[in-house]
């Protein structure tokens, strides 16, 4: 299964799922291209790293929306992907790309759906939010992309602890560590072996 990545920040998640297709957590899957809308994204020098191509297309260098979602699509088209990994992707998906796409995009998102999601969730706003209203657990969710946001048919949640003391920093890593390096690449595994949404 040929898969594309696409980032916005520091690459934690893509740099989990290119350890575990080396290590053979999971099975059967290249990652053929990262695609990064930061040019200055960490996931980037990750993705050099391990010899993966990858491509900035950036809203900033288009003068409309219109013209970045076009070369957006076109750019992942190139690739000619069977799974689109979104792992920490700030971009606002167009529509033709979910339709293009349905049932094929996967989004890691840092709480368990439907608590702490859609806009304005992201980052370290979810976890600021989670400390607010003093949850006691928190975790990750990994489900399908469709037109809204972080409202896809879910694949697979992770729980975790929150401990006395936390702020959003060391919450959103242990969100990380426990949860989403595990749930993200699990996910891809189970797709590679023909999990599909029914
Ligand atoms: C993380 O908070 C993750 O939960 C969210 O994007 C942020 C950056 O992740 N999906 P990464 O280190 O760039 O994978």
């Amino acid at each position: 299964m040929n898969i594309v990545v696409c980032v916005s920040g520091g690459g934690t998640n893509l740099q989990a799922i290119i350890d575990k297709i080396a290590d053979g957590t999971i099975s059967d899957t290249k990652i053929v291209g990262v695609i990064s809308n930061n040019k200055d994204a960490y996931a980037l020098t990750r993705a050099a790293n391990a010899g993966i191509d990858s491509v900035c297309v950036s809203p900033k260098d288009y003068e409309d929306r219109d013209k970045f979602n076009k070369a957006f699509l076109e750019t992942v088209d190139k690739f000619n992907p069977d799974l689109i990994v979104l792992a920490g992707f700030l971009v606002n998906i167009p529509k033709e790309f979910v339709e293009r796409y349905r049932g094929r995009i996967i989004n890691i998102h840092p709480s368990l759906i439907p608590s702490f999601c859609g806009k304005g969730y992201y980052g370290l706003k979810v976890h600021e939010a989670a400390l607010l209203r003093g949850v006691k657990v928190t975790g990750a969710t990994v489900h399908f992309v469709d037109e809204g946001t972080d409202t896809g048919p879910i694949i697979l949640q992770k729980a975790v602890e929150v401990e006395p003391g936390d702020t959003p920093e060391i919450l959103q890593r242990r969100v990380m560590e426990q949860a989403e390096w595990i749930i993200l690449p699990a996910a891809i595994d189970m797709i590679a072996k023909g999990y599909r949404i029914d």
